[in-house]
């Protein structure tokens, strides 16, 4: 089966922060099947859905990358929905509520694909994509294709057994709820309205939360107590309604976007003695002060 791979691929334009450089290998799969061909055959790429959530270096990767964002592919029946990883949350979204099927209306307001979202469990206005879930189909260069059931999942908070064994999200299914499809609309309408009023709108170069909440508390809360709403490293500033938002609004590198992370990050650790923890990814390796940067963000 030939694969849809690119070569030296500018990736500027396919990320949500409008930022990163050039990647060495891109693979593009549509199916399952290609998508498990291509992890059988370069086991060290890296898996992303649409880069919705990961900051991508301007100086590139210098390695193998999957992007599941052509893997759109979803089957509704009765209550049952099986989604490919690469499937948007709001397509979904909208989706299951014209057949009045409700569980996914926090999905609107988030632009990541199921992939993403399961592994890092998504979760917004009381709604979290383990919820309806009922069983994962996963990749691991281990074991290859293994499914597990929700319970087997190990979620929690912005976390789940993905995250911490490296498997490969594939496809999923869930068991949602017959709901009247008028009512379900207007709780999409407002978790949409609550993004308007509260975070930066999805054509804002920006990749949603920064940091994690930390236990029993706010990130976007300390953040805000530290001042730093409206602070600006180069084209990169802190949303002025949410402290935990980064827009990208006039042309900012990765570089100006790590900077500011780590005066987010420094700031709360010397008024509270709190280590923040990145909700969002980064992707790049080759410059030294970025991997410095994120070596400290992300404790690794
Ligand atoms: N707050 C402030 N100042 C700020 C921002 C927030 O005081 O600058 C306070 C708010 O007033 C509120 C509390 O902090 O009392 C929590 O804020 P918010 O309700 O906005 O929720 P959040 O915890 O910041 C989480 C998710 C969002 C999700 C919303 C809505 C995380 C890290 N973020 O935000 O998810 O949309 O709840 O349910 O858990 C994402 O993950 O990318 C994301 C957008």
């Amino acid at each position: 089966m030939a694969v849809d791979c690119e070569k030296n691929f500018d990736i500027k334009n396919l990320t949500s922060f409008k930022t990163g450089g050039k990647i060495s290998e891109v693979f593009f799969p549509e199916s399952v099947d290609e998508f498990v061909q291509i992890l059988n055959e370069n086991k060290d790429a890296k898996v992303f859905g649409n880069l919705s959530d990961t900051l991508v270096s301007d100086f590139g990767y210098s390695g193998k990358v999957i992007l599941t964002f052509k893997m759109n592919n979803y089957k509704i029946e009765g209550t049952k929905v099986i989604a490919d990883c690469g499937v948007k949350g709001p397509k979904l979204s909208q989706a299951v509520c014209e057949q009045g099927l409700s569980g996914f209306e926090f999905m609107i307001g988030f632009p990541g694909s199921v992939g993403g979202e399961i592994c890092m469990n998504a979760s917004a206005h009381s709604q979290a994509v383990s919820d309806k879930l009922v069983s994962v189909l996963c990749f691991s260069c281990q074991c290859g294709i293994v499914k597990y059931s929700k319970s087997e999942m190990g979620f929690a908070y912005r976390t789940s057994r993905c995250q911490r064994e490296d498997l490969i999200v594939l496809q999923a299914e869930f068991e949602l709820e017959k709901k009247n499809s008028e009512d379900i609309k207007s709780t999409m309408e407002k978790n949409l309205e609550f993004r308007k009023s509260f975070q930066p709108l999805l054509v804002l170069p920006n990749c949603g939360s920064i940091f994690k909440n930390p236990e029993n508390d706010s990130a976007g809360r300390l953040l805000d107590s530290v001042g730093v709403k409206g602070l600006s490293i180069g084209g990169a500033k802190i949303w002025e309604n949410h402290a935990n938002f980064i827009v990208n609004h006039n042309n900012g590198t990765s570089s100006d976007i790590l900077s500011l992370m780590y005066e987010m990050y420094t700031k709360v650790k010397e008024m509270y003695n709190i280590e923040l923890e990145p909700e969002i990814k980064f992707l790049g390796g080759n410059n030294e002060r970025e991997n410095e940067l994120w070596q400290i963000l992300s404790k690794k």
